[in-house]
């Protein structure tokens, strides 16, 4: 969840916060209970008078665009863009692949109401009003979204209209107009009760659609305040159930975390909603944005695209292009997948299709390879000999035994389809290319490395090679065999090699890649790839040093950059101020926002790591965040739940041997809303 400070200034935001600490308390009592389907899918039951939400729409999870991603308000968001969208659904196949809808998010309107009492579209963006931008996005066999809160005013702070009080009128405009789906928001709630609130819009929408005869895909957006998962299956299509996203590692990994336990609400007709993509939008890498859409489809979520297609890259369009994964979103079955482990940051997670498949996620949420592995039999399927496994990224069918497996490179996701195939000895045997670990480099010293070619089909993979790949300049050189006549089934073949990088070479991450190539028995050639990293690193000096005055190996950070020698600030680069901690101002430090985990090497030289760690001033309250260090894989220091109301806390940590160290800040266990957190005063003491 993203930083909601610039919204506390006005008391509806504050009300907000507060709301989603509710939620998240509220979602904490509810997954100590289990849950079952059947008693989240029947809140209304007989002898309730409400009437149900019966509208027959959204059966499977919906799927179009919304601007608010990546426009905000700003002035291009405007009629020449949407109609733009509504050209690019069409001309790039993305109407082919079931995108439909056209949303407009907030700020479309005037601030104020004419004398009637009506809306009126802003005559600057919309010139020719939402009636026409609906036509042109009907020509096209699209449909058309629109948005307003369920408060006196919308989100933005120019203050737009909202619906609360309006909602007859307002639905009946937009169905006039010819909206297809309202994305009704919670800003501006004057504490009018939420069930009443999304329930009265509820009925206008059906009032106005039966004058009209236009449904209208109802979308309830109260951010997971009220747990509208335990009630809005009667009232809605779909309900946010977080705060909202911002295109960052750490805020999409906090909403897949808070909406994978709710599947046992998701269902055709009513969906979770985790909030719209990001992919595209340029703060994560493609392997982040590949695994933020397999997430997002295998929790049935509704594919929002949120990045301006106008300018988008041919690899964002081949993530929100891809068929094979959008099929899983969009099974008939409508299940929401199911966390089957989550060991480590190893996540599985399944999710039951119509054919009586499987998808199957093999999630990577640390920073370094990691085998991920499940079984058929574990997902559900039933006991065969052998089974067809289609690698919905790769596009290619292999056959395993039973071994759903990987090794998955960092923040990345392998997406299998699995089924009981009779036909899985026409594909060949799936190989696992893995590799131990993502090898700290110093230039110009080698250092070791193993891969594992690994068969997990039921036919044997024959005449196995192995390649291993780095940057132009770098030597690589196996130690051992790279080859074998035949591997059967569960065998490896293990590879030593050693790994140079030139000296000079600039500290960083860099791709190595791993290619094992073998036969199937009925002879055709099959390759199996694993890109991979190595770190190039430098030892840190002797004596003592401030880490914000090293280079990092790698950073994560929950708003914004991590800033060195200011606070976290805003969401910009450079934007923090000096690091203050209960008063107390620090010249030297990291600034931090939960969620967020540095990384630096060591190199098994270094004594000792500290730092005065507390919450900065620069927010006021609200920031609730704990402090972790981590040698290797060891936790060696924390602190409890650290608030704006205390002091900078010392914190010292034993880093002897270890060959990195990760400075982690959690959000205190309630979503990551203010949590600027200070590293003041970081620094290592290494060996002279
Ligand atoms: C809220 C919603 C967002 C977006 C903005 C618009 O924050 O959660 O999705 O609609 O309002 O102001």
């Amino acid at each position: 969840m993203r930083d909601l400070h610039n919204r506390i200034s006005s008391p509806s935001a504050a009300r907000r916060v507060t709301g989603i600490l509710a939620a998240a308390l509220l979602c904490a009592t509810a997954l100590a209970v289990p849950v079952t389907a059947a008693a989240a899918t029947t809140t209304g039951t007989s002898d309730d008078a409400t009437p149900q939400l019966a509208n027959g729409l959204a059966l499977t999870p919906p799927m179009g665009f919304n601007n608010w991603n990546s426009t905000n308000c700003r002035a291009e968001f405007n009629e020449t863009m949407v109609e733009g969208i509504a050209d690019i659904f069409v001309n790039k196949g993305l109407k082919a692949a079931g995108y439909q809808y056209v949303n407009l998010d907030d700020c479309w309107a005037l601030p104020q109401r004419d004398s009637d009492g009506k809306l009126v579209p802003d005559p600057v963006r919309f010139p020719h009003g939402i009636k026409a931008v609906a036509a042109y996005v009907h020509a096209k066999g699209l449909k058309l979204g629109i948005y307003t809160s369920a408060g006196t005013k919308t989100c933005n702070d120019a203050g737009f209209p909202g619906a609360l009080g309006h909602e007859y009128s307002d639905a009946q405009q937009f169905a006039d107009w010819g909206v297809d789906y309202l994305k009704y928001d919670n800003c501006n709630n004057q504490g009018v009760d939420a069930v009443q609130r999304y329930t009265t819009m509820r009925d206008a929408l059906a009032a106005a659609s039966k004058s009209t005869g236009r449904p209208i895909v109802y979308s309830i957006c109260e951010w997971g305040s009220n747990s509208p998962w335990t009630w809005a299956s009667d009232v809605g299509n779909l309900w946010r159930t977080t705060g909202d996203i911002s295109d960052n590692w750490s805020s999409m990994l906090s909403i897949f975390k808070q909406n994978a336990p709710l599947a046992p609400y998701a269902g055709p007709g009513h969906w979770n909603d985790p909030d719209m993509l990001e992919v595209g939008n340029g703060g994560m890498t493609d392997t982040e944005y590949r695994s933020h859409f397999s997430l997002w489809s295998i929790m049935a979520a509704p594919l929002l695209i949120g990045s301006d297609l106008r300018s988008a890259t041919q690899a964002t369009y081949d993530i929100i292009g891809n068929r094979d994964v959008i099929a899983v979103d969009q099974d008939s079955l409508g299940k929401q997948g199911t966390v089957v482990s989550s060991v480590d940051g190893r996540w599985v997670i399944s999710k039951e299709l119509a054919d009586g498949s499987r998808a199957v996620v093999l999630f990577n949420e640390t920073g370094r390879p990691q085998h991920i592995a499940t079984t058929a039999s574990a997902v559900g399927l039933p006991g065969r000999s052998a089974y067809k496994l289609r690698d919905l990224w790769q596009h290619k069918n292999y056959n395993t035994a039973g071994a759903v497996s990987a090794t998955v490179p960092a923040h990345g996701t392998v997406l299998y389809r699995v089924s009981a195939d009779r036909h899985w000895a026409s594909y060949p045997p799936a190989v696992e290319a893995g590799v131990s670990e993502a090898p700290l480099v110093e230039a110009g010293t080698p250092v070791p490395l193993t891969t594992t070619v690994t068969n997990l089909g039921r036919t044997p993979a024959i005449s196995g090679s192995v390649a291993l790949g780095g940057p132009q300049g770098w030597r690589v050189k196996a130690t051992s065999p790279t080859r074998t006549a035949a591997l059967s089934t569960g065998r490896k073949l293990t590879t030593s090699w050693t790994v140079t990088a030139p000296a000079g070479t600039a500290s960083g991450a860099y791709d190595l890649t791993l290619t094992a190539a073998y036969r199937s028995p009925t002879g055709d050639a099959a390759r199996s790839e694993l890109a991979t990293i190595a770190y190039v690193v430098v030892p840190p000096p002797d004596g003592t040093s401030y880490v914000s005055d090293l280079t990092w190996m790698s950073a994560t950070n929950g708003w914004g950059p991590v800033e060195k020698d200011t606070s976290v600030g805003e969401s910009a680069a450079g934007d923090g101020h000096p690091i203050t901690i209960g008063g107390t101002v620090y010249a030297k430090g990291l600034g931090a926002h939960a969620l967020s985990t540095i990384e630096y090497y060591a190199g098994a030289r270094c004594d000792t790591f500290s730092a005065q760690v507390g919450v900065d001033d620069e927010k006021g309250a609200n920031g609730t965040v704990a402090f972790q260090v981590w040698a290797d894989d060891a936790l060696v220091a924390s602190t409890g739940v650290l608030t704006n109301a205390e002091p900078a806390q010392a914190l010292t940590a034993d880093l002897t041997r270890a060959k990195t160290f990760r400075l982690v800040v959690t959000d205190g266990g309630d979503g990551g809303d203010s949590d600027h957190a200070d590293w003041a005063d970081a620094k290592i003491t290494c060996a002279a």
